[in-house]
């Protein structure tokens, strides 16, 4: 992979990851003390993962930049709107963007890995890092999804 791709492809991950922030960082909006303890620690997960990114991109010499212009990423890359949905509905389409976060790194994870690259294999751990919170969350959120009727 170039480089220019592999910063492109950074910054496509960048912007969904700020796009899990502002899923979490309304944390103080929920009833549910349990979700909003967990939201609080979901959102500094999030903040984590903006910085590795972010991290990365900087020291291939490339510039960190959101892609989608403003406001509602999320609402603008999956067409979800989430005002004014009821606790079960926020909670299983955050499930629903965590598994697909999960299956996104989890493609960039092989695409590194298929690359023989040193350099490409250090990305691809740090990826893979994020990959498995993402996949914590959605467990998580899929569990209280049980518990809501
Ligand atoms: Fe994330």
């Amino acid at each position: 992979m170039k480089d220019r791709e592999l910063i492109r492809e950074l910054n496509k991950i960048l912007t969904l990851e700020h796009g899990h922030l502002g899923m979490y960082e309304n944390f103080l909006n929920h009833r549910d003390k349990d979700t909003r303890r967990t939201f609080r620690r979901f959102m500094e997960i999030e903040k984590e993962h903006i910085n590795k990114i972010t991290a990365v991109i900087l020291n291939m010499g490339g510039k960190p930049s959101i892609i989608v212009e403003s406001g509602d990423i999320i609402g603008q890359l999956f067409g979800i709107t989430i005002n004014a949905a009821t606790d079960r509905e926020v909670i299983k389409t955050y499930s629903y963007i965590e598994k697909k976060s999960h299956q996104g790194y989890s493609d960039f994870v092989t695409k590194l890995e298929d690359d023989s690259e040193a350099r490409n294999q250090f990305i691809a751990e740090i990826a893979s890092s994020n990959m498995l919170e993402a996949q914590l969350m959605h467990l998580w959120l899929e569990d209280k999804l049980k518990t809501l009727n």
